[in-house]
């Protein structure tokens, strides 16, 4: 894929897809990360880096009260979320390959910073790869990097919801990885009862470059995929039109309808309409999510399917997953489908605007976000299967990922 960002600042510039960049290397191309955490804040609070998780929080602001809490008490605890449980994406994977050394950068820059004595960097249990490329790099720096402390690496459970702070603390110790109620915010008791810092490993990434004055806070990292040429990741300076994100990608395949931008729990878009909304401006980045559907397929069907999905993977705890997040599913799968008595509109918007709020964790609620947004966008379509059964594209294979695995929690 071509990248359609400035090089300063990028993740991306300059690495070779598919290699790992060695401490030499990345020491070479960079430099070393400067020692003062206080200057790193200044800068990060400059910058006004937002995290690239999902929920777009102010990191200076996380960074700040960890520490005030760490100064009063515990010893802070700091993690790097590489689970990356958003089946659309793949940029965690593709940086933690490529630059390792810069998420871990991020990590010691954050570490020093909030007063951590632990650090962990959590990813995705079957991703062999990127766990042996991490543990050569830790070896690389606690080698060669004056004090350097050895990161903890720990396997995430292929589920949706095991990349959800809380429940990362919870597998981090020991535990199933299920979200937890809160308060306590993990930044006050976390991990341990300790003040605890989850930053995705883009936002580390780029900590490891603002640290060294380069604006990176611009850009974002985004995953392209769906009916284009040739998807995969590029890095963009936010607000970039979508048309010009798709255009990295060489293009859409066949007749654009929709675009899904942020993920699963992102937003649906009207192709015709979109192209010149700002990625991370007018249109919130989530998880740095594009997904192009032709009109060869249906969004209500791919929707259907996203949301089944989510629902079985949630952690099944509170009552908006237990009850709510199944019946929406069922009801949008009946749109789809000619063999199921169909649904009210009125009822599916109803429960999906009811749900939100209501569980201890965001999942029902960035899933009750992507139907609201399907029920108004698509509003005239919804109204076409409601009063004529399925569309012709519905039967359509998926178009977008559904994985199959139903994984444990550990
Ligand atoms: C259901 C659910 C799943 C999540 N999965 C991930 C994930 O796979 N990776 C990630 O970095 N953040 C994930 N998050 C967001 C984390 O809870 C947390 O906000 C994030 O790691 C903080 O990093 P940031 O400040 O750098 O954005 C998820 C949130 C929810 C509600
Ligand atoms: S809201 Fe859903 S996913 Fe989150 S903890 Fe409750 S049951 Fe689990
Ligand atoms: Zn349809």
């Amino acid at each position: 894929m071509t990248t359609v960002a400035t090089p300063i600042g990028a993740l991306l510039t300059g690495a070779v897809s598919d290699a790992t960049e060695t401490l030499q290397s990345h020491l070479r191309r960079f430099g070393r990360p400067p020692a003062d955490p206080w200057r790193t804040i200044a800068s990060l609070e400059r910058a006004d880096l937002r995290g690239r998780g999902g929920a777009g929080f102010p990191a200076a602001r996380k960074w700040r009260a960890v520490a005030d809490h760490a100064a009063k008490g515990l010893p802070a605890v700091v993690i790097a979320n590489g689970s990356e449980g958003e089946p659309c994406s793949s940029k965690d994977r593709l940086l933690l390959r490529i630059r390792p050394h810069l998420v871990l950068d991020g990590l010691r820059l954050a570490a020093e910073a909030v007063g951590a004595t632990d650090t962990f960097v959590y990813v995705s249990h079957g991703d062999r790869d990127t766990l042996r490329v991490l543990r050569d790099a830790i070896n690389e720096r606690v080698q060669h990097l004056e004090g350097e402390r050895r990161p903890t690496l720990v396997a995430a459970p292929p589920r949706y919801v095991g990349g959800q702070e809380t429940a990362v603390i919870a597998r981090l110790e020991g535990k199933l990885a299920r979200p937890t109620y809160t308060p306590p915010f993990p930044f006050t008791q976390g991990a341990w009862g300790r003040p605890t810092l989850v930053h995705n490993v883009e936002t580390l990434a780029r900590i490891g470059l603002i640290a060294r004055d380069l604006d990176s806070a611009s850009l974002a990292l985004v995953t392209v995929s769906g009916a284009v040429v040739v998807g995969g990741v590029t890095e963009v300076v936010v607000g970039t039109p979508l048309g010009a994100v798709v255009q990295a990608a060489d293009g859409v395949i066949g007749t654009p309808l929709a675009v899904l931008a942020g993920g699963y729990f992102g937003r649906w878009l009207r192709a015709e309409t979109c192209w010149n909304l700002g990625f991370g401006t007018d249109v919130p980045l989530g998880a740095g999510v594009l997904a192009v559907v032709d009109s060869e397929h249906c969004p209500i069907a791919e929707t259907a399917r996203i949301v089944t999905y989510l629902a079985g993977e949630s952690a099944k705890q509170c009552g908006p997953c237990v009850n709510a997040l199944p019946a929406i599913a069922d009801a949008l799968t009946a749109l789809t489908s000619r063999r199921r008595a169909l649904p009210r509109v009125e009822l599916l918007q109803r429960r999906s605007q009811e749900l939100v709020g209501r569980g201890a964790c965001r999942h029902p609620d960035g899933a009750a976000l992507l139907v609201q947004s399907l029920l108004s966008v698509f509003e005239p379509e919804v109204g076409l299967h409601v009063r004529n059964g399925p569309c012709g594209a519905c039967g359509a294979p998926a178009l977008l990922p559904i994985p199959s695995s139903r994984g444990g929690w550990r």
